[in-house]
């Protein structure tokens, strides 16, 4: 390309090296660490896969029962950590509640500015253990109930459940949940873990990069995309609905919430491992709410890909899943995070093992240069 080349959007740059994640649109596969993320998905629990992106390899057992004795330390959340909380706004959005206390966790570390490889795993560690009972505490505070302290008999998933309800669904219910997890971990650079490793690259601290990265992922065109699907699927209301629905939004040039992708333009190598579960949730829940919603989602997906061509992205499983799940709609994207932690962690590792600066140039289209003239002989623009 030629040097003085906009690339809008940084759409088909290449920024960096990475060998946590790769993305190949070409034949429809994402392998975390060189493993397909749809066999990571059924074949491992999440607790593995974060081990695995922070590692590089799939844990041992002992591995990973070391990595779940100190997660299981760093549960629970500090009294202050609470009263701060205590004091949200009734009105704000759990993305915003959950970033202030990302960064209220990194104010409370003594050793935030630890950037050595040991330091920044514990770090990361820290915040994988502490943001679902954030999440659970902010969504019980909202509800008027007092939070719930986190169970240390119980795994990764359970726990968050456990954690926001005061009890652990049946194990299908959870698989998809993990499942989730497994599949929102990472994503090579998107928008908001290029935000953490840009906020890494000036050799800030992790606690920053991941306040960053939450900012960049609450956006409807990134994470915030589950949310708008779910509020989609209600507004669709009923499967007699669904088609006509969609024609008259494709009509009116809508963006349809949780379809297309900047990377993926033949489908989301995530979409049938998560439909998948969600499926089979539906069938285990069985309920009319939820059957309704599985063939809505089933219509919704059918005539997008029949009419455009443009095909559904994770959110789109994820969303009514989550719902299905019991949680809120203004949760989905907070529970991103307490996957994508994993990623964004791994990727400031990353950047700091060999950092360069992240600094693009412009391309100035304002005013041409010129001179500063005396207050009183300025005159207004009309
Ligand atoms: N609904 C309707 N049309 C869509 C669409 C959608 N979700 N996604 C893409 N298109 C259309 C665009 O309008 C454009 O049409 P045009 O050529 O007639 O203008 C064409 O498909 C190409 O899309 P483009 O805008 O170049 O894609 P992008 O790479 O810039 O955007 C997204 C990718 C994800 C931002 C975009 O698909 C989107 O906004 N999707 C909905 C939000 C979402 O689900 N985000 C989660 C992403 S994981």
């Amino acid at each position: 390309m030629a040097d003085n080349e906009v690339k809008y959007g940084l759409a088909g740059v290449v920024a960096d090296d990475t060998a946590i994640s790769k993305v190949m649109p070409d034949i429809n596969s994402l392998t975390y660490r060189g493993y397909k993320v749809q066999d990571l998905a059924t074949k491992c629990r999440f607790e593995e896969v974060a081990y695995l992106i922070w590692n590089g390899d799939l844990p041992t057992q002992t591995q990973l029962d070391t990595l779940n004795v100190v997660e299981r330390k760093e549960r629970g959340l500090s009294r202050d950590l609470h009263d701060v909380m205590a004091k949200f706004s009734s009105h704000a959005h759990p993305m915003d509640t959950l970033r202030t206390a990302i960064s209220f966790l990194g104010q409370e570390d003594p050793t935030t500015d630890d950037s050595t490889p040991g330091g920044l795993y514990k770090k990361s560690v820290r915040m994988y253990a502490k943001i679902p009972e954030i999440v659970a505490a902010d969504f019980r505070r909202r509800n008027g109930k007092a939070p719930i302290a986190p169970d240390p008999d119980l795994d990764f998933s359970e726990n968050f459940f456990h954690m926001c309800f005061g009890e652990v669904p049946k194990p299908e219910i959870i698989k998809c949940f993990d499942i989730s997890m497994t599949l929102y971990a990472e994503h090579s650079f998107n928008a908001s873990t290029f935000t953490a490793r840009t906020i890494a690259s000036s050799t800030s601290d992790i606690y920053s990069a991941v306040t960053g990265a939450v900012g960049s992922l609450k956006g409807p065109l990134h994470g915030g995309a589950n949310e708008a699907v779910m509020h989609m699927l209600t507004e669709v209301g009923d499967p007699d609905n669904a088609r006509d629905w969609m024609l008259t939004a494709l009509k009116e040039k809508r963006k349809i919430m949780g379809f297309g992708h900047r990377v993926y333009r033949s489908g989301d190598s995530r979409v049938p491992t998560m439909t998948d579960a969600y499926k089979k949730m539906v069938d285990v829940i069985d309920t009319e709410e939820a059957q309704k919603y599985w063939e809505i989602s089933r219509i919704l997906d059918e005539t997008m890909v029949g009419e455009k061509g443009i095909y559904p992205n994770l959110d789109f499983p994820a969303g009514p899943s989550y719902y299905l799940m019991g949680f809120e709609i203004p949760m989905f994207t907070p529970i991103f995070v307490i996957s994508r932690i994993t990623g964004w962690t791994a990727h400031v590792m990353e950047q700091l093992a060999s950092n360069k600066l992240v600094r693009p140039l412009s391309n100035y289209v304002g005013a041409p240069q010129r001179d500063v003239v005396d207050i009183a002989s300025r005159e207004e623009k009309k």
